[in-house]
Parts: structure tokens; sequence; C-alpha cells
């Protein structure tokens, strides 16, 4: 598909989802991870609609992602939320992985908040502590932006000093302080892998020897693809399992389910704040 081809696919997502949603215009757009799908549930919801209704839209393979966009408020504002993301390891391209976030920035975001489950490569990480993300390692086997450059949504060689607004950051370092989460919110590298099997321990300590606090398998192509397009980021992970020596201990999707489910409350608290 060329870039011409590719942006007809977007606006066609996006008009289609303005003709449902009589031209709503989402200010911020929010992305829900693993076992993060709670947030919804404080949204005033005036519109919502099936990815499998929306033109060009990939459909969720995992379970524990709904597959659903909502358009409403959230304390007031505006909001589209992506309840359900794709991964690259359901064997989507790296442009189908990030087709809802440019969608959403064609109806009209002016930020965007995303949300992860991730296992704790820093040693002081403890079970469903959020972590802030300041600046990530891209380990996936590629990127939405390589193949015929999107000209009208950004550069050719868009800059990466900064991937996650300090703005955005700063005023979720305060809100977190205000809630009373200054102890269980950290900061740190975030570690983009393809999954969608877990790490062996080597992986684990040559993740943390690369500079990272936390791995997960998501993320990383959304804010490539956000800040192509300039979009303000902010990331929060949900620590849901110890990955440092020591802490190593066999996996259970349960226990992530339970640690997401223990950090949620924090985090739906946090990310209301934000918006
Ligand atoms: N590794 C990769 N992805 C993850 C992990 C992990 O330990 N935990 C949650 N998502």
């Amino acid at each position: 598909m060329n870039s011409s081809e590719h942006m007809v696919q977007l606006r066609e997502a996006a008009a289609y989802i303005q003709a449902q949603s009589a031209r709503f215009q989402p200010e911020t757009g929010i992305i829900l991870g693993t076992g993060l799908g709670a947030l919804a549930k404080e949204v005033e919801v005036a519109h919502e609609i099936n990815y499998a209704d929306i033109p060009h839209f990939p459909l969720s393979t995992v379970e524990s992602h709904a597959g659903r966009l909502l358009l409403g408020t959230l304390g007031g504002k505006k909001v589209a939320v992506l309840q359900g993301r794709f991964h690259y390891y359901e064997g989507y391209t790296m442009q189908q992985v990030v087709l809802p976030v440019r969608v959403l920035k064609l109806l009209g975001i002016s930020k965007l908040l995303v949300s992860n489950a991730a296992g704790g490569l820093n040693p002081e990480f403890r079970i469903a502590d959020l972590m802030l993300i300041d600046d990530h390692i891209n380990l996936q086997p590629g990127n939405p932006l390589i193949g015929p450059n999107l000209d009208e949504l950004g550069p050719r060689f868009p800059d990466m000093f900064a991937p996650y607004d300090a703005e955005l950051l700063r005023r979720a370092e305060a809100a977190a302080r205000e809630l009373g989460l200054a102890d269980t919110t950290r900061r740190g590298v975030y570690v983009s892998v393809p999954g969608p099997m877990l790490e062996t321990p080597a992986e684990y300590r040559y993740l943390r020897t690369i500079g990272a606090d936390a791995v997960g398998m998501s993320t990383v192509p959304e804010v490539i693809a956000a800040r192509h397009m300039s979009l303000p980021v902010l990331a929060v992970s949900v620590i849901t399992d110890l990955c440092a020596p020591g802490h190593l201990k066999p996996v259970v999707l349960a226990d992530i389910f339970a640690a997401a489910a223990v950090a949620e409350p924090r985090l739906t608290q946090l990310i209301r704040a934000m918006v």
C-alpha cells in the first residue's frame, strides 16, 4: 500500500466515526492496556463503536482487550478511549497496530494517554506499582514508520529527544502526590519486546543491563506513531510481575490480571486527574 492509499484508509475510518458520533471531537485519546479496562466505567459514554464496524480497523484477538471505541466525557473533558489495543505478536503489521492512534489524531485529539501492564526489572519496584514512562527502548522487530512516509501526518525523520512529554510527566507526578500515590508511583524506562512469550532469566538480566526499568509487549509502536504526529504523550505502566534476580518465578497470567486489578483504582485516579 502506498502512502496516499494508507491516508485514504485512515480518513475513511475517521469519517465513519464522525458520522456515527455527530462529529464528536475528542481532546484526549486514551489507550487502555491489559486488565485496565475499568477506567471505561468512569467515562460518561456518548457514543460506543465496535472496532469491527469501523472501516480498516483491525480486530482484537486478545480476550482481555474489549475492542471498542468509547467517545464521551471524563471529568467533563471530551475523550476517545480505545478499549483494547493491537499487538505485533497477534500477527498485525506495525501499521495496523498504530492505525487507531492515527485515526484518533485525525479526529482531533491533542494529547495521548497510554497504559500497559509490564514486568518490573528495577529491583526497587513492587507489584501493582505505577511507573510513569520517561523514556523507552524499542526492541520490537520493526516500527510503524518504516515504509513510505505519511507526509501529511509528520516528517520522514521525527525527533525522539523527548518521546514522553515533560509537562505531562510533571503534572502526573504532582497528581500522584496530591492523590497520596507518591510511594507507589515510580518513573523509568520501558523496553518493548515482541512477545508473546515472557522473557528468560538471562533476557531479564540483559534488559536491565541495557537500562530498562520495566518490560512489556506494547506501547512503543503507538508512541512512535504519536510522536511522528507531534502528539504529546503520557504513558503509565502497571508493574504486574517482578523480574529482578531473586524475585523471578514463573509468570501466571492470572497473577498479572490480579496485579492489574489492584493497581487499577490508582491508575484510574491518576488518568482522571490528567485528563
Ligand atoms: N515481560 C513482558 N511483558 C510483560 C511482562 C513481562 O514480564 N509482564 C507484563 N507484561
